[in-house]
């Protein structure tokens, strides 16, 4: 499947299970002074987390362009060093307000990773988040029963408030999250060291896709945390990822997403593109292809 054919799948996925499709917003926050750059889907739907505006539909997916450059999210030195994080990536997105919550995201987002996209379930793990006595907040019970009924309760792993507690910034929505996380590892490989203790190792092939946040308090900025008006989904999935996952490659940059790209650069460069993760000329044609994407969409976007 090309990178196209992934994105419009989603749309269509969730477009089937009533779900309005909206546009992207712009990579550049217009009106948000705690936020420069949309750093998640989340970020155009804040207002409707909080109460404060009617959202259109109580059901909305998209695909939304994120930059994560500054401030809590900020992948910015793992770009080029690695073959998997970004400045500027398209994060898919379904989202619930005050619809449904816990089980309906968990179902869907295994139906669509295992029948539409046809991921082995071998290949996936989830996590959930173990609780943080720090804020006395539990651990996330409900989300580990629903994800039994899928998946083998020896990969469901416990996270904890750094990988599973999902917040937009210093302040606003936040709330416990799941992560789905794929294998991608030879055969071989996996014989050797088993999936499940390469989660959250920074493994390039063993990386999260699809984050399913459970929205339920706001983060204030005394640092404390109120229950919201109502319980929200907010999902984002790595479309970068997932294109990886689908087209039976290593690493984002060997995708449709980036490869013309690389040809370009190859050609004005007269220096061949190989792939290889510690050499200082593929980690600089990985930083040039990734900051010219994200140049050019937030110069678009203004
Ligand atoms: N807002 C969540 C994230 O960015 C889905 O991971």
């Amino acid at each position: 499947m090309t990178s196209q054919e992934i994105r419009q799948q989603f749309l269509d996925f969730f477009k089937s299970k009533e779900h309005l499709i909206v546009p992207s917003a712009p990579i550049v926050l217009k009106d948000d002074p705690t936020l420069m750059f949309s750093n998640s889907g989340m970020t155009q739907f804040k207002d409707y987390f909080l109460g404060y505006k009617e959202p259109k539909a109580p059901r909305i997916a998209d695909t939304q362009k994120c930059l994560r450059v500054s401030g809590k999210h900020n992948d910015l030195d793992d770009v080029g060093r690695d073959t998997y994080h970004h400045t500027m990536f398209e994060m898919l997105g379904n989202w619930s307000f005050g619809d449904y919550f816990k089980k309906e995201a968990i179902d869907f987002a295994w139906e669509l990773l295992t029948e539409v996209y046809k991921i082995p379930k071998e290949n996936l793990y989830v996590t959930i988040f173990e609780g943080d006595a720090s804020e006395n907040l539990e651990r996330d019970q409900a989300a580990y029963d629903f994800w039994k009924a899928h998946i083998s309760e020896d990969r469901i792993i416990n996270g904890n408030k750094k990988d599973n507690f999902w917040e937009m910034g210093e302040s606003g929505p936040c709330g416990p999250c799941s992560e789905i996380h794929v294998d991608l590892r030879s055969e071989e490989e996996k014989a050797k060291t088993p999936g499940v203790q390469l989660i959250n190792q920074d493994h390039p092939q063993v990386v999260e896709i699809w984050n399913l946040v459970f929205m339920q308090y706001n983060r204030k900025a005394d640092g404390s945390l109120e229950n919201l008006p109502a319980k929200h989904i907010d999902t984002g999935m790595g479309f970068e990822r997932l294109c990886m996952a689908l087209q039976g490659k290593k690493s984002n940059y060997d995708t449709d997403v980036f490869t013309p790209l690389i040809a370009k650069v190859e050609e004005l460069s007269g220096k061949k593109y190989e792939g290889i993760l510690e050499n200082e000329k593929d980690i600089a044609i990985r930083v040039v292809v990734d900051h010219i994407r994200a140049v050019a969409f937030a110069i678009a976007d203004g």
